[in-house]
């Protein structure tokens, strides 16, 4: 009978520094004990994006307040914590560095085994830590630096069925902020802003709809976004408050709509493996939008696919995901030691070639 965990987790491997505390006792649901966040939005606000140096020593100066700070909200001390899971990539590679060290540190003078973990597997893993989703399940993943459709057959084991070719769609609604005078980061500035507008009346495209499969684009769009604005522009000397809203709208619909429609045929290809109990999960900062949200909800109940979205605080990036893949992983026998190394990138499913470069926001595939 496996025992009871308690596991630390720890997330520094872009702008959010995060540790956590998860409990795990098997054949019941698992329990967020404490979730600090600390972001960073306010640090990198005057350069339009993320520094990749003023990241990592922001983490290194958060990463132990964070844990003392989940330490203080559980009623526990390091004595308690049976191991220590950290984000050993794939990310902005200073801030994956400051938190293996700190992990390493911890779980040194703690006497602690220490867990490497997959970022993306943490977004992947997180149906898991909220409803005890059983494998195997449709995973989108869909956030600032990510994009992909994965098929999760276990905490290791991953397919992807398709990705972006370019952009990810948080990276694109964070440009699309910056084109029409959006406070970062772009994606809830963006659809506060749709909420007024008119999603019909300025047309965008649909990138890549024509081509079959489940691969993405979206910095097509971006153009064609800047093209919008500039027409909508032209004479006026600026966008009026209705043009904004009408561009935001556009744009939210246009990566709605694509997300949908590969979703159908990701979707497609899931069912072919005949699944027990099939289910479409989403993870990710963009899994926050409400019409995105709606859209993927839709086409999950067409195919009678359960249908699952975490709570916004499990979409961005959080410790909790990490902590509890780190759990997943430990349940495996997996156990790192001091030679734990930083990775820029580590694809989540290693038989597939990497798709992208590096982004904004760090190695994205
Ligand atoms: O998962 P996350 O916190 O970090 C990465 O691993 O990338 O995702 C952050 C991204 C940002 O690009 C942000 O603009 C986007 O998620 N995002 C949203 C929304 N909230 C956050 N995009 C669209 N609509 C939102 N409401
Ligand atoms: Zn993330």
């Amino acid at each position: 009978m496996p025992e009871p965990v308690i596991m630390l987790g720890l997330e520094s491997s872009c702008d959010d520094t995060a540790a956590a505390l998860v409990r795990h006792v098997p054949g019941e649901p698992a329990e967020i004990l404490a979730s600090v966040v600390a972001g960073q939005t306010d640090l990198h606000a005057p350069f339009g994006g993320v520094v990749p140096e003023l990241a990592a020593r922001a983490h290194a100066e958060k990463l132990d307040l964070c844990v003392e700070e989940a330490l203080a909200t559980a009623g526990l001390t390091l004595s308690q914590v049976d191991a220590v899971a950290v984000t050993a990539g794939p990310g902005l590679i200073g801030g994956v560095l400051s938190g293996v060290m700190c992990a390493k540190g911890l779980a040194a003078g703690a006497g602690l085994p220490l867990v490497g973990v997959n970022h993306l597997a943490g977004h992947a893993l997180t149906p898991r830590l909220t409803d005890a989703l059983a494998f195997p399940y449709l995973m989108l993943l869909v956030s600032g630096g990510h994009c992909q459709f994965l098929l999760v057959r276990g905490p290791e084991d991953f397919t992807r069925l398709g990705g972006t070719i370019d952009d990810a769609p948080g990276e694109a609604f964070d440009k699309a902020a910056k084109l029409l005078g959006l406070p970062q980061p772009g994606g809830p500035s963006v659809e506060a802003e749709a909420a007024a507008g008119d999603p019909r009346r300025i047309p965008l495209p649909r990138p890549l709809l024509d081509r079959p499969g489940c691969d993405m684009s979206f910095s097509g769009l971006k153009t064609a976004l800047l093209r919008a604005r500039d027409l909508a522009m032209a004479g006026k000397g600026g966008l009026t408050r209705a043009d904004r809203a009408d561009l935001c709208a556009a744009f939210q619909s246009a990566v709605a709509d694509v997300l949908a429609e590969k979703s159908c045929r990701a979707i497609g290809e899931y069912m072919a493996l005949m699944p027990p109990e099939p289910a479409f999960a989403v993870a990710g900062g963009v899994a926050a939008n409400a019409t995105i949200r709606a859209a993927l909800e839709g086409v999950a109940g067409a195919a009678s696919l359960r249908f699952l979205a975490p709570p916004l605080r499990l979409c961005t990036d959080n410790a909790a995901m990490i902590a509890w893949a780190g759990i997943e992983r430990f349940r495996l026998g997996h156990r790192d030691d001091m030679t734990l190394g930083a990775r820029p990138r580590w694809p989540l499913d290693k038989a597939s070639p990497a798709m992208l470069g590096s982004g904004k926001k760090g190695a994205k595939a």
